[in-house]
């Protein structure tokens, strides 16, 4: 534990105090820049025709206007909002605080989960079948680079163009939590000792798993792109786009065949750690997913000019296509019927969630009468139902990291 009177030790008095640096000292590090890396030169941003007002929003880099007006509440917007970005409060969208709060409040760390069963159970010679085997490595191939993908996204295209501090403070926690995902499954390729290159190069060597990334990364270069700014209906809709590409689709429909295929084993009471490293995550994951389809709808109530039929078409056909993606990554990863599971049972499966996440964006459903082969998977999902682990963790985290100030 920390306590403030503890000496510094490590330090030198030396090291401790920074040496001030004089010109000649910036110049000399300046001078070790080439050309090349030296920032470009800002241009102006583009701008509208005279008679339409500037819609691009500010970053929260700008230059701090001292004696500015206060913020108000009303001044707060999702997208291309001016308002200054560097204040929390006053809160606008409290939802976004409350699942910051959840999401602080559901904190683990991969560490934390024995593998000793799985990691006996993998080198076993007969513990588990080949298909079994199959479903853990093509998932742990898929969602070792997966997460990343959608950290990169957070970080490189989305979280620049939201205009709201409450937001993107949640967005600050999922790109730490995406980073904790990511461990995870290294955590497992080790324990397991599994082919590291293997597995995570599988998103460029094997079709199954390298379909799903190819078909997120275009959204992710359109906005990451740093000529691109919103503020024009068509920049925006590329920012809903990437949006629902990942949240709706990525996260909430390209996860699910690997999810339900490791927590079946889990229930079957093979590969348990693994399964409850999955179960974990996935938690985290329905938590974006809930949090992302809060902004595409908020940024929907404010921008309802971007929700045209046009557009509503566009998605609809981007999530259907999906499904098909998904549902051919079940059968790559599952040939033959393994764990009380088939193909068949994903693609019903895949229908329902689909239905669901149209539900959820405001468009009609695509699949009339799919049903959920798969109840236990909600009840896991529902935060309510096990909060065992939790409980113990919660309390654990925040008296361990507390500091004592006597
Ligand atoms: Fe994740
Ligand atoms: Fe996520």
């Amino acid at each position: 534990m920390l306590n403030w009177e503890d000496p510094l030790t490590g330090l030198t008095p030396q090291a401790a105090k920074p040496k001030a640096l004089s010109a000649s000292d910036f110049s000399d590090l300046l001078s070790d820049v080439t050309e090349a890396q030296q920032a470009p030169a800002i241009s102006a941003p583009t701008r509208l025709p005279l008679n339409e007002p500037v819609q691009q929003g500010a970053t929260g880099l700008e230059h701090i206007e001292i004696g500015a007006k206060r913020i108000q509440v009303d001044d707060k917007k999702i997208i291309n909002c001016r308002a200054d970005l560097n204040q929390l409060v006053p809160f606008k969208y409290r939802w976004a605080w409350q699942k910051y709060l959840d999401a602080c409040a559901n904190h683990w760390m991969p560490q934390e989960i024995n593998m000793n069963a799985d990691i006996a159970l993998w080198k076993s010679a007969d513990g588990l079948t080949e298909d079994e085997r199959m479903i853990i490595k093509r998932n742990l191939g898929f969602f070792s680079t997966a997460d990343s993908l959608v950290a990169n996204n957070l970080v490189l295209a989305v979280y620049r163009h939201i205009t709201n501090p409450e937001c993107r403070q949640y967005l600050l926690r999922q790109a730490f939590e995406e980073a904790l995902h990511t461990h995870a499954y290294q955590y497992v390729v080790e324990s397991l000792g599994m082919d590291e290159g293997e597995v995570f190069n599988m998103y460029r060597e094997l079709p199954a798993v390298a379909r799903k990334a190819e078909w997120a990364l275009p959204f992710t270069r359109s906005l990451g792109d740093p000529n691109f700014v919103t503020g024009t209906p068509e920049a925006d809709q590329r920012l809903l786009r990437d949006l629902i590409a990942f949240y709706v689709i990525f996260e909430g429909i390209f996860f699910y065949v690997g999810f339900t295929q490791i927590l079946s084993m889990g229930r079957r009471n093979k590969m348990t750690g693994t399964a409850e490293q999955f179960q974990y995550i996935l938690r985290d994951e329905s938590m974006h997913m809930n949090f992302g389809i809060d902004v595409i709808n908020q940024i929907k109530i404010e921008n309802p000019h971007l929700w045209g039929a046009d557009f509503q078409q566009e998605i609809t056909t981007l999530i259907t296509d999906a499904v098909d993606i998904e549902i051919q990554y079940a059968h790559d990863t599952m040939p033959r019927g393994v764990l009380g599971l088939n193909a068949p049972m994903f693609e019903e499966y895949l229908k329902f969630i689909a239905n669901r996440r149209c539900n959820q964006i405001g468009l009609s459903e695509q699949y009339v009468g799919a049903q959920n082969p798969f109840p236990w998977m909600s009840e896991i999902l529902d935060l309510k139902k096990e909060k065992n682990f939790f409980e113990t963790r919660v309390t654990e985290y925040q008296t361990g990291g507390a500091l004592t100030w006597d």
